[in-house]
């Protein structure tokens, strides 16, 4: 499995505390069968993101790795990007500095109550500035969870989604659990991800959603959230055909075209 959420790096936002957390998560992710994982840290109000240092922390958590497991894990280099102004600004004149090995993915995360304004209008600016968005965790967004017609609108115009894996089993409770296999069922989720931020109360545990999506909807299906899809991302590839049989209840496909729709899609 690849996991392109997860909050490694030591000391430098609520994720890892220092090196030996960060260690023990890549352990735990490895025993889990994770072979990648994308190194994400907040640039938000409350944590600055500065690539040369993320790049360091992240070149340091590999050299302390012991050789077998260094062996059997790929590490990256991401950002969990806040949609503030400024970041908006800066990721349209700085592409790589944010994305996904400096690939066209970026990560994009909500907050958990609210939508921001005109947040249509921003993913379509960075859309135009050749990034791709991939919407974290909308299965916990409050805003999302009563009104999923409106992510259904976004994901039909192209965006990508990204559902946490505590989400299929449940640890994020049942309305955020209910509203990930919602959208499992209904084919709009791209890629399942940890967002793991320590060992204990935020695990890099993904084996258990791999199973439980496996069981429910098919081994083509799970691999392709959590193998297939996460891949294609961590190696700046397109992503592959869809496995999914859908079922869409898809009203948004009917809607009229909003400025935004056109330059979304992907192809
Ligand atoms: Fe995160």
């Amino acid at each position: 499995m690849i996991d392109i959420h997860h909050h490694l790096l030591p000391g430098i936002d609520d994720g890892s505390r220092d090196i030996a957390i960060s260690v023990a998560m890549v352990q735990m992710a490895v025993d889990e069968g994770i072979t990648h994982i994308v190194a994400t840290p907040h640039a938000n109000h409350a944590y600055s993101y500065d690539r040369a240092r993320n790049q360091a922390l992240l070149d340091e958590v590999r050299a302390a790795l012991p050789a077998a497991t260094a062996e059997r894990i790929t590490l990256g280099l991401g950002c969990d990007f806040h949609l503030n102004f400024e970041n908006v600004e800066d990721a349209q004149k700085n592409r790589d500095r944010y994305t996904i090995n400096g690939t066209e993915y970026l990560l994009i995360e909500l907050p958990d109550f609210n939508i921001p304004t005109r947040i249509e209008e921003v993913l379509y600016n960075l859309r135009v500035a050749g990034l791709t968005p991939i919407l974290t965790h909308p299965e916990r967004n409050q805003t999302l969870q009563r009104t999923p017609e409106r992510l259904q609108e976004w994901i039909a115009s192209g965006l990508l989604v990204q559902v946490t894996a505590g989400s299929v089993t449940g640890t994020f409770g049942s309305k955020a659990k209910d509203m990930a296999w919602s959208l499992l069922r209904s084919g709009s989720v791209h890629f399942l991800a940890t967002d793991a931020h320590d060992t204990l109360r935020r695990p890099p545990k993904m084996l258990e959603a791999w199973q439980q999506v496996e069981k429910r909807m098919g081994k083509a299906v799970a691999d392709q959230v959590c193998v297939n899809n996460p891949l294609s991302v961590f190696e700046g590839r397109p992503l592959p055909p869809s496995a999914m049989v859908v079922e869409r209840n898809d009203a948004s496909a009917d809607v009229g075209s909003p400025f935004w729709r056109r330059l979304f899609r992907h192809s």
